[in-house]
């Protein structure tokens, strides 16, 4: 089997790569593949846009008479006092190429004089999966915290230093690499799609 996942971040194939590894199955980036194919992510759900992309990918390759799993995901920041914002717009909050000093600042300020049982956030995160047959298959898996009152630690990326998570007394940029994999809502989530996929391997197998 192979699986493509569809994202031209890195960090993300690394990520991908290490939790997939015991699956057996080759796993391409779209690059690899040689895919770059404009993607309009105008989802209003992370569901909505995990589909997007994979289905994108999938009828790229199925152009090409190429057959593959398609992957992938979506993610973002939703925080409770502010209506879940930002949401689906995580990347895009400030705008694109703003520092996430800046993106992380200004959060911070909009929760000014909110304690701490109002500032509730979680990182949620699907993946998508369409198969050769045009099947497909969502997990979706979330990790809870709160917005701190200054930014923390100098792992992770993105909202990961004002993220603090009480259960383990840390902000999520003060975990380790590992240590964020397996229990972060992108580790979950494809933990969850990993699952699945060693049940349609088994079950194409025992065909
Ligand atoms: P995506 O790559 O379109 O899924 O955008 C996800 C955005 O959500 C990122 O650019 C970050 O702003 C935010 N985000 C998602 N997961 C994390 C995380 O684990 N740590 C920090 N920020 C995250």
């Amino acid at each position: 089997m192979k699986i493509v996942f569809a994202t031209g971040n890195e960090g993300k194939m690394r990520e991908i790569r290490m939790i997939m590894s015991d699956l057996g199955a080759e796993i391409k980036s779209m690059k690899e593949l040689g895919i770059d194919i404009p993607i309009d992510e105008n989802g209003k759900t992370f569901e909505e846009n995990a589909r997007i992309k994979a289905r994108a990918v999938a009828d790229e390759l199925a152009a090409r008479g190429d057959k593959a799993v398609v992957l992938a995901d979506d993610s973002g920041l939703e925080i409770d006092y502010l209506n879940k914002e930002p949401g689906v717009y995580s990347a895009r909050y400030m705008g694109e190429d703003t520092p996430y000093s800046i993106k992380n600042a200004s959060l911070i300020k909009r929760l000014e004089g909110v304690p701490d049982d109002k500032r509730t956030a979680r990182f949620v995160c699907v993946i998508a999966a369409v198969f050769p047959d045009k099947t497909e298959y969502q997990t979706r898996a979330t990790i809870e915290g709160i917005i701190g009152y200054e930014e923390k630690g100098e792992n992770g990326f993105g909202y990961d230093p004002i993220f603090y998570l009480p259960e383990y007394g840390k902000y999520s940029a003060e975990l380790s690499p590992d240590e964020k994999n397996r229990i972060s809502h992108r580790g979950k989530a494809l933990d969850a799609m990993k699952k699945y996929l060693k049940t349609k391997i088994q079950a194409f197998t025992d065909k």
